[in-house]
């Protein structure tokens, strides 16, 4: 039997940490109950982000989160990646390693994006039997969230719901639910949120993302570069009472605010969960409620994608 969230604490309202804060962390070592950083951006970095991580680290609970590993893919696993990655949990010895249910490129290209899965069973059997070798060379369950997406294969024959439950089954790995991906991917596909947080096997799921999209009207696009909308917060409610609350987590990657902004916004978790038993109807209020509230701007016709952000960081 699987120990409920793998054995994982719950570490509370946390944040992502980005370069831009580094000064202000150091110098006030704001109440965080958390961190979360880009495995990427301090895995070949021996000089100033890793001495910042390092204190961050001997002073508060860290998890590490990758953007790299394509566990998708059908190249083979990249063992130098693997090797580095380990170095570093070694070193910063975070409660968890995250990345995401994607591929990122194929033929030994990276797109530097993360790519839909095809959902049907020979995918399914890929990808457990290759988080089955990570997790054995890692010495450790690793976890796994579910990106936005924008386009799906004709070919497939699940929901993502049902590939990730028999994923983190058949592997035996976390989840990670990224509850602002769900709501964008419902939307761009035009499927029901709460059927996809009511299906996923809520004692896998470690960790939630919280984060800001943009709408373009006809689709949304994951740009962690806003305040978190009305309609995620009313899943995050729901997920956290299907779940009993686990490590909530908010991601802002562009716009970045001042670092008091951005914690404000993960605090304000508090209140949706107090208010998660009065939360009846999510679906159809958080469509009504997305169209209305969010219109197109000159602002938002060039946005980034988060990973292009990401990227730009990595040395
Ligand atoms: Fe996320």
């Amino acid at each position: 039997m699987t120990a409920k969230r793998l054995g994982h604490p719950h570490l509370g309202l946390g944040v992502g940490l980005r370069t831009v804060h580094f000064d202000y962390i150091l110098e006030k070592h704001p109440k965080v109950d958390w961190f979360e950083v880009i495995s990427e951006n301090f895995m070949d970095s021996r000089g100033r982000p890793r001495y910042v991580l390092e204190q961050i680290a001997e002073r508060y609970p860290v998890v590490m989160h990758g953007v790299s590993l394509s566990i998708g893919s059908t190249d083979p696993l990249n063992f130098e990646y693997l090797r580095k990655l380990k170095a570093l949990a070694n070193d910063i010895k975070p409660l968890w390693i995250s990345d995401h249910v994607c591929w990122t490129g194929v033929a030994g290209r990276n797109t530097h994006d993360l790519l839909p899965m095809p959902l049907t069973e020979t995918s399914l059997k890929h990808v457990v039997e290759r988080i089955r070798t990570v997790q054995d060379f890692l010495e450790r369950p690793f976890v796994f969230e579910n990106p936005s997406t924008y386009v799906g294969f004709t070919g497939s024959t699940m929901s993502e719901w049902e590939f990730i439950t028999r994923m983190a089954q058949e592997a035996n790995c976390g989840l990670l639910l990224d509850v602002n991906n769900v709501y964008v991917s419902s939307v761009n596909h035009d499927f029901d949120p709460q059927e996809f947080i009511r299906s996923v096997p809520h004692e896998r799921v470690v960790q939630f993302h919280l984060a800001g999209h943009t709408n373009r009207q006809t689709h949304l696009i994951d740009t962690h570069d806003d305040h978190v909308v009305d309609p995620v917060w009313k899943l995050y409610r729901l997920a956290h009472k299907l779940t009993g609350g686990v490590s909530t987590l908010l991601e802002w990657d562009a716009k970045i605010p001042p670092f008091p902004v951005l914690h404000a916004e993960v605090l304000k978790a508090k209140r949706h969960i107090g208010e998660e038993l009065a939360d009846t109807n999510v679906a159809t209020a958080s469509r009504e409620q997305e169209t209305n509230a969010m219109s197109v701007s000159e602002d938002n016709l060039a946005v980034p994608h988060p990973l292009h952000h990401i990227a730009a960081e990595v040395v």
